[in-house]
């Protein structure tokens, strides 16, 4: 039983790598959930839809916080507690850690404050491994603005805010580093799945 999240800046690929991760931790002989934050549950993707809606301009800061670990909280005791609790490795599309990024250091919220609502929102469920696909905030937002389908109201934030975001993520990383890995998102696609897939089939291997 082990949970991995992977986490990152906008553009950083995540999403694109995630279902070969998947197939290649399978390919190794494991039983494998994918799911992703905000949403993975039909009522957390309604709360994704709420959150991620162009019109709702007039969204409170605190609403956006509690709303994203309502969602969090949906998905972790629908989806993660039970996968894991069958032995199954739990792979999410990121987690807590996006909250202590975005909303901490980047909309600087008191992090003690988040760190005290996650934890009620997840029940403590940490993840046993995170990866950090890390890049070039402006390499980040310039591969995310050639692609239409998926900009949403969070993209529009400055330059500064995602430069927050990435350093929070440094810092949760040095602070804890046993449970992250980070793997350069600036290299070519191929090579970023190549480092993401070793870095999580090692994981699992240490495990075992
Ligand atoms: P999404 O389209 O899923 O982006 P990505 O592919 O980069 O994950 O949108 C999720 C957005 O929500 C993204 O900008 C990060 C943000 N977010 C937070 O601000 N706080 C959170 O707790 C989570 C889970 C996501």
């Amino acid at each position: 039983m082990t949970f991995i999240t992977l986490e990152g800046p906008e553009g950083s690929g995540k999403t694109s790598h995630l279902p070969g991760l998947a197939d290649a931790v399978r390919e190794a002989g494991y039983a494998v959930v994918v799911t992703r934050e905000p949403g993975g549950t039909p009522i957390g993707d309604e709360i994704r839809n709420t959150i991620l809606k162009l019109e709702n301009t007039e969204m409170h800061a605190t609403t956006e916080i509690l709303l994203f670990q309502a969602s969090r909280a949906q998905l972790v005791n629908q989806v993660i507690r039970p996968a894991l609790a069958e032995g199954k490795i739990v792979i999410c599309d990121r987690y807590a850690d996006s909250t202590m990024a975005y909303q901490g250091y980047g909309h600087q919220t008191d992090l003690s404050e988040l760190s005290r609502i996650i934890n009620f929102a997840t029940g403590g469920l940490t993840p046993n491994l995170t990866v950090l696909l890390d890049l070039d905030i402006l390499v980040g937002l310039k591969r995310r603005s050639s692609d239409d389908e998926n900009w949403n109201r969070l993209d529009a934030k400055e330059i500064e805010f995602h430069q927050r975001v990435r350093k929070g993520y440094q810092l949760m990383m040095e602070k804890d580093p046993e449970r992250w890995e980070k793997v350069d998102a600036e290299q070519d696609l191929e090579k970023v799945k190549q480092d993401l897939i070793s870095v999580v089939l090692n994981k699992l291997a240490k495990k075992d």
